[in-house]
C-alpha cells in the first residue's frame, strides 16, 4: 500500500514519534510506502506531499513539533474540498491515510471515512479532551512543563509575598489546570467546567497569606467567573469556529489585588506548554499509538482511532472519539478542593 500521513491542529510533543513508528513498522513489517502531507488537511486539499522514508524519521523521536507541519485547515469549509482531496490522493497513488490530530482533525477524518476514504486516526492534543481514550499524547509533556513553571513561580511568590496566577491552556477542558495544579500543589485551581466565585477565590488567597505563605492559583484559559463569560484574546475564530482564549489570568490577578489589597502577578504559559521534547511517557504512548495505527491501516480497519484504555491500546470508531469532548468530571475536581486556601 501507499499510505499518506498528516498532522493537523495545534502541534504537540510526540507527533514525530508517531510518524516514526508508523513509517518504521509500515516499511519493515509490511513493506508499505509512505508519503507525508504538509500542514494537516491543507496537504491533501492542495496536493502537497513528499515521500516519507525511514531515513526521514531518524532522530525525530525526541523532537517537538511536527516534521510535516500543521494547520487548522477545514476541507469541509472549502467548496469542492472533499472531491479535491479524493482526486489528489488518487493522483499521488495514496490508498489510505493516517491522520494524527485532535477533535477537529479527527472530525474531518470521520467525515472523510463517511465519504468512502480509508482513514485511521491517532489522538493528539495537550488538552487531553478527546473522548474514547484515557489519555492523548502531548498532555503529559504540557503538564510537566506547567508543573515545572509552578515550582519556579512558588519561590519568587514566597520571596515577594505575592499571589501568583498561572494561566494554562486547555481550551474548554480543565485537565492541564487540574493535573499541573495538583502536581504543583496549587492553592486554587480553576477550570472551565465549573464557573468560579471571585469572592471565594479571594477568601482562599487571604487564608493562604494568613498562614504566611504566598498563594499559587492555576487557572485554565477557558475558566470563567460565575455569571461572567470566557475571556477572549481576540474576536477571531478559526476554520472550525473556535475562539482564541486568553487573558483570564491577568483579569483575575487584577481582581485579587483590587479586592484583597495583596500584590498579585499573572503569568501566561501559552505555547511554551506545546513546545520542546516530549516526556518519556509521551514518547512511549505516541510510539505505541503509531505501531497500532499502522496495524489498523494494514488490516484495512478504517474509520477507527487508536485509543488508550488502561494500559492497552485499542481501536474505537472515529464517530465515538469525536462525539463529545472529554471534560473534567465534577467529582474529579472535588478531589482537589481539600488543598484550596
Ligand atoms: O488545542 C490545543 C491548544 O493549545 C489549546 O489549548 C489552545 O486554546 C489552542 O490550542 C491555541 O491555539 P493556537 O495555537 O492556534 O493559538
Amino acid at each position: 500500500m501507499r499510505i499518506g500521513v498528516l498532522t493537523g491542529g495545534g502541534d504537540c510533543p510526540g507527533l514525530n514519534a508517531v510518524i516514526r513508528a508508523v513509517v518504521r513498522k509500515g516499511v519493515t513489517a509490511y513493506g508499505h510506502e509512505f508519503v507525508g502531507f504538509r500542514d494537516g488537511w491543507r496537504g491533501p486539499l492542495e496536493g502537497i506531499s513528499r515521500p516519507l522514508e525511514p531515513a526521514d524519521v531518524e532522530h525525530v523521536l525526541d523532537r517537538g513539533g511536527t516534521i510535516l507541519g500543521s494547520s487548522r485547515t477545514n476541507p469541509f469549509r472549502v467548496d469542492g474540498g472533499v472531491d479535491r482531496i479524493r482526486q489528489n490522493l488518487a493522483d499521488a497513488g495514496v490508498d489510505a491515510l493516517v491522520a494524527i490530530g485532535g477533535e477537529d482533525t479527527l472530525g474531518v477524518a470521520k467525515k472523510l471515512t463517511d465519504e468512502g476514504l480509508g482513514v485511521v486516526g491517532v489522538p493528539k492534543t495537550i488538552d487531553n479532551d478527546l473522548g474514547a481514550t484515557d489519555y492523548t499524547f502531548g498532555f503529559d509533556t504540557a503538564v510537566s512543563i506547567a508543573t515545572d513553571a509552578i515550582d519556579r513561580l512558588r519561590t519568587t511568590a514566597e520571596s515577594h509575598h505575592r499571589a501568583l496566577v498561572v494561566e494554562v491552556m486547555g481550551r474548554h477542558a480543565g485537565w492541564i489546570a487540574l493535573h499541573s495544579g495538583l502536581a504543583g500543589g496549587a492553592n486554587v485551581i480553576l477550570v472551565p467546567e465549573i464557573p468560579f466565585d471571585v469572592e471565594q477565590v479571594c477568601a482562599w488567597v487571604k487564608a493562604r497569606f494568613e498562614q504566611e505563605y504566598a498563594p499559587i492559583l492555576v487557572v485554565a484559559e477557558g475558566a470563567l467567573p460565575k455569571g461572567g463569560a470566557e475571556v477572549l484574546a481576540t474576536g477571531e475564530t478559526d476554520a472550525f469556529g473556535h475562539v482564541r482564549l486568553g487573558g483570564v489570568g491577568t483579569w483575575l490577578a487584577d481582581e485579587i489585588e483590587r479586592r484583597t489589597g495583596e500584590e498579585s502577578r499573572a503569568v501566561v504559559l501559552g505555547h511554551v506548554q506545546r513546545g520542546g521534547t516530549p516526556t518519556a511517557y509521551d514518547r512511549v504512548l505516541s510510539t505505541r499509538f503509531g505501531l497500532h495505527a499502522i496495524d489498523a491501516v494494514h488490516e484495512g480497519d478504517f474509520g477507527k482511532m487508536v485509543a488508550l484504555r488502561g494500559t492497552e491500546i485499542v481501536r474505537v470508531p472515529l464517530a465515538e472519539a469525536t462525539a463529545e469532548l472529554k471534560t473534567v468530571p465534577l467529582e474529579r475536581y472535588a478531589e482537589a478542593e481539600v488543598f484550596f486556601g
